[in-house]
């Protein structure tokens, strides 16, 4: 078969139902189009995702998500080398609309079919525009942070990676979005805190570094999240209201935890594994203070270190990413074989 030169990336396994035209040559990946619509509106209202409503959302948007990213790159099904679609992790409901989609569309329009973990999808938002000659090496220390995910692996290679740790309860990002419902801001709650911390102090309040130093590369935030629900009841007690600068500087505090406990594990697990290359992906990898702390942390740690994120737009879910995966991991399946996985994981 030969080599892919557009792809068609498909990715709806949450909230968010998207599609990208991704093209490939010489010069490295480059985005034709992305595009992503979201029920985060309908979501917010009931304070977190609601796996049936999202469901729907999505059979509703798909084709048009689909029709307008090829619109946008200014090209026709003709054009398309292949289609990519996440078959898992996620909600089965959203994850069959586009999975059943992709399959329709590669049967009817004759083009390879190429599953992508989500997980490791989020990894190759670092090749787009990143130019052949930049872009990831491995050996590579990869971090995934995202709203269901918080995981530690050793990428050898495309396809090929250790499993180093990962979270025993929440992700980082469930930390973020259940942290900030205890605060009363809207869903999702990652950059509803990173925007109000600007104006706090992290040091405002003691909040724990849970296995900080448990010398592996596992991770725990439901401790964390409970020391929260704790000083806001206790700022509380008395009919009292969280003011504005508690607001602030719970969040500042918060985001400082998280960041000081995925910093210090990614360092550890660069050096332990002398590693000087490092990979972040996923929504939480668009926290603007927990990329520079990593990138602090690496600079005074290791010895040639070069830490990789993707810009913010990038980190959260789109399509350009499957697409970018599928450049290299093309492993096309027979469409009628492809069953969306809502349990996939990186620990396999
Ligand atoms: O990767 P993603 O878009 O979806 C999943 O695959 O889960 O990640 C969503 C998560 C949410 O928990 C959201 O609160 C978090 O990413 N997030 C952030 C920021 N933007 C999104 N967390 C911290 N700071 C942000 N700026
Ligand atoms: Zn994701």
């Amino acid at each position: 078969m030969k080599k892919p030169k557009i792809i068609l990336g498909i990715e709806t396994s949450c909230d968010e139902t998207a599609a990208a035209v991704v093209q490939k040559d010489q010069s490295g990946v480059k985005i034709l189009s992305n595009v992503v619509a979201t029920s985060i509106d309908i979501q917010t209202k009931y304070g977190g995702i609601v796996p049936e409503q999202a469901a729907r959302e999505q059979i509703a948007s798909i084709i048009p998500v689909i029709d307008e990213a090829i619109k946008q790159a200014r090209c026709t099904p003709d054009n398309i080398d292949a289609i990519a679609v996440t078959e898992g992790p996620g909600l089965i409901g959203s994850l069959l609309v586009g999975v059943e989609t992709a399959k329709s569309l590669s049967l009817v329009w004759q083009k390879p079919l190429v599953p992508i973990n989500h997980l490791t999808g989020h990894f190759y938002a670092n090749w787009i525009n990143s130019g052949e000659q930049n872009s990831p090496t491995f050996p590579s220390i990869g971090l995934l942070i995202s709203g269901g995910h918080t995981d530690l692996v050793l990428f050898k290679g495309h396809g090929k990676y250790e499993y180093l740790g990962g979270t025993r309860d929440d992700a980082a990002g469930e930390c973020f979005d259940k942290c900030a419902r205890l605060l009363g801001l809207p869903y999702p709650g990652g950059s509803a805190i990173s925007k109000l911390a600007e104006e706090g102090d992290p040091k405002a309040f003691k909040l724990p570094r849970p296995m900080l130093d448990s010398k592996d590369f596992d991770f725990s935030f439901s401790g964390l999240k409970t020391a929260v629900l704790n000083l806001v009841q206790e700022l509380t007690s008395n009919n009292r209201l969280l003011t504005i600068s508690h607001k602030q500087n719970l969040s500042a505090s918060i985001q400082e935890a998280i960041a000081d406990v995925l910093s210090e594990k990614t360092i550890a697990a660069a050096q332990y594994n002398h590693v000087e290359h490092i990979m972040v992906a996923g929504g939480v990898a668009a926290n603007k203070v927990i990329s520079t702390k990593i990138k602090q942390l690496a600079s005074e740690k290791l010895e040639k270190a070069t830490v990789l994120i993707p810009p913010p737009k990038l980190c959260t879910d789109n399509g350009a990413y499957i697409a970018a995966a599928a450049f290299y991991n093309f492993h096309p399946i027979d469409p009628l074989k492809l069953q969306a996985n809502p349990n996939l994981s990186l620990n396999q």
